[in-house]
């Protein structure tokens, strides 16, 4: 039987990581380090301006042969090129995969259904690039006549994670006398708090929403169309001049009441947590303009480039897809920790939760059956070096291994004094302390007294993976968006699980439309759930009613 139609954990390469295993588990990284001089060197990669050092995680040359191997043996390179050619790979919604035909250069030919869909790419971003140039350049005034100073984003999940973390990441590229703000969620604080010190004559609403369904975003379009009418003088004419939005469904941005002219597409093969680079990225355009976000396609597409083509022992997000799964599968990892040390990534890692979770959370295989491994980690993580004044201990001297990705840039975008020389020596520190501890010999000849030795040990052996760049740039950023995009894809497709659907998201939605009315309703509702949300739902309402 070809190694692509056994089952997972019966193949070659995964009976011998799983012998592997058994030898590499309990060597320290000190001991690699000691055997080999120029491991620091060797197990590293460097490719389209980014350079990864995996020097201290937890392998050998060997265990990067045999995942390799598994790669192979999974059919990795064929379902790259299925993903990129536009095959329909995902296959509950039966819908192409191609966030990565959003940064398609302009000549390129990709094709969906019969027809070539580069061009309509292009066709949207010349679109947002007029529009963007319109209000950052005051051609596009509000209702009254004056300028739009305030950008509003009202989305969810893929709708406001990849805008939001883009604009906090880019917000030295930015254009500093326009106000950005992003409301999510359904909880009122968060757009009255959003819109509180706003002139609703100088505000541009963008309605973000894949469908334009979603209870959340639908909800704080209409508070948002509501406080535009009262701040307007109610004239329903306003709101062609102060909302916008971005969906693949034109016919209910129409039935909201927005003018579709003022509507900039995307398409089904878009899925919501990779769609941070089609016109979802509007607030982005709006706030960096035109040229840096062509930039950052320009990165992501090198990136694109670099895994389509490099050998996976040289292919950054292979390997790092492979490492996580490494960890995940055979150690037994719960977590991965990433910390930026880089502050205008502060929202990197939020954004990294619902783009892996969201894809890589599932039980279930292509072909229905359930998976015999675990599939991805729990991601967290927080900008260095806050993080370390918070949860490194737990990641230096907890009980669980917890494998963390840094990230770092050479150059700062703000240098001030001393400032980034000492967070390059901390991320740099971080990883030395994790990778080689401190021995009981080392804690005592410190003059340590022997009660407290075992408290001021470091076992070390914490495995880390570096990701270097020069600068935190647009096309930086495009770069690390792609790289963590087809790490996920290479572990979906070793694990054999749709990476492109959500059904686990759906049942909660289900049953909170269920339960909107019995909260609301007049009449004492008769309530069918279980004791607990019986109860639950007729206290909040006799409290309400006391209230
Ligand atoms: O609830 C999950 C989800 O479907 C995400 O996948 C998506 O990014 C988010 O909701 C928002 O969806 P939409 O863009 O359609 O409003």
């Amino acid at each position: 039987m070809p190694a692509a139609t056994q089952p997972l954990t019966a193949r070659p390469a995964w009976k011998a990581l799983e012998a592997h295993h058994q030898k590499v588990r309990s060597v320290h990284l000190r001991t690699l380090f000691a055997e080999d001089a120029t491991r620091g060197e060797r197990l590293t990669v460097e490719a389209v301006g980014l350079f990864l050092d995996y020097s201290k995680n937890r392998v050998t040359d060997e265990t990067v042969k045999l995942l390799v191997q598994l790669a192979d043996e999974s059919s990795l390179r064929g379902r790259i090129d299925a993903m990129f050619r536009g095959d329909k790979i995902n296959i509950t919604e039966n819908r192409a995969v191609l966030h990565t035909a959003l940064r398609a250069p302009r000549g390129a030919a990709i094709t969906v259904d019969g027809a070539n869909i580069v061009p309509k790419v292009h066709a949207v971003l010349d679109r947002m690039a007029d529009f963007a140039n319109r209000v950052r350049g005051g051609a596009w005034v509000g209702h009254t006549g004056k300028r739009i100073r305030a950008i509003v984003n009202i989305g969810i999940g893929g709708s406001d994670l990849g805008p939001v973390m883009a604009y906090e990441a880019l917000k030295a590229y930015s254009d500093r006398t326009l106000n950005f703000r992003f409301v999510s969620n359904v909880d009122s604080t968060d757009f009255v708090e959003a819109t509180r010190d706003l002139d609703p004559a100088e505000t541009l609403f963008i309605v973000s929403s894949k469908t334009f369904t979603t209870q959340e975003t639908m909800t704080n379009a209409q508070s948002a169309r509501d406080w535009s009418l009262r701040g307007l003088g109610g004239d329903p004419r306003a709101v062609a001049r102060h909302f916008a939005a971005v969906s693949t469904n034109a016919a209910k941005v129409a039935e909201f009441g927005i003018d579709t002219a003022n509507m900039f597409e995307f398409w089904d093969w878009v899925g919501g947590r990779y769609s941070m680079l089609s016109a979802i990225g509007l607030s982005t355009m709006l706030a960096i303009g035109p040229d840096h976000f062509r930039a950052m396609l320009d990165g992501a597409h090198e990136l694109d480039e670099h895994y389509r083509t490099a050998p996976f022992d040289k292919n950054l997000p292979a390997l790092m897809g492979l490492l996580t799964l490494w960890y995940a599968d055979f150690f037994g990892v719960q977590t991965v920790a990433v910390l930026p040390y880089e502050q205008y990534l502060k929202r990197f890692p939020a954004y990294l939760q619902q783009m892996i979770m969201e894809s890589n959370g599932k039980y279930v295989t292509l072909d229905g059956t359930r998976v015999p491994c675990d599939t991805s980690p729990v991601y967290w993580g927080e900008p260095g070096t806050n993080g370390q004044h918070s949860f490194y201990q737990l990641i230096h001297q907890g009980t669980r291994l917890i494998p963390c990705d840094f990230i770092a840039f050479v150059e700062t975008l703000n240098p001030l004094g001393r400032h980034h020389d000492l967070l390059l020596a901390n991320v740099f520190a971080q990883a030395e302390a994790l990778a080689f501890g401190k021995t009981a010999d080392e804690v005592k000849a410190d003059g340590t007294p022997d009660w407290l030795v075992p408290h001021r040990v470091f076992e070390g052996n914490r495995p880390s993976t570096m990701i270097l760049a020069q600068k935190l740039t647009p096309a930086t950023l495009g770069k690390l968006v792609a790289l963590y995009e087809h790490a996920v894809f290479t572990q979906s497709c070793i694990w054999n699980i749709d990476a492109f659907d959500q059904w686990g998201v759906e049942l909660g939605k289900v049953l909170a439309q269920r339960i909107v009315p019995e909260l609301e309703g007049k009449d004492e509702p008769r309530l069918g759930h279980d004791s607990s949300t019986n109860n639950l739902i007729r206290r909040c309402r006799k409290a309400k009613s006391r209230g």
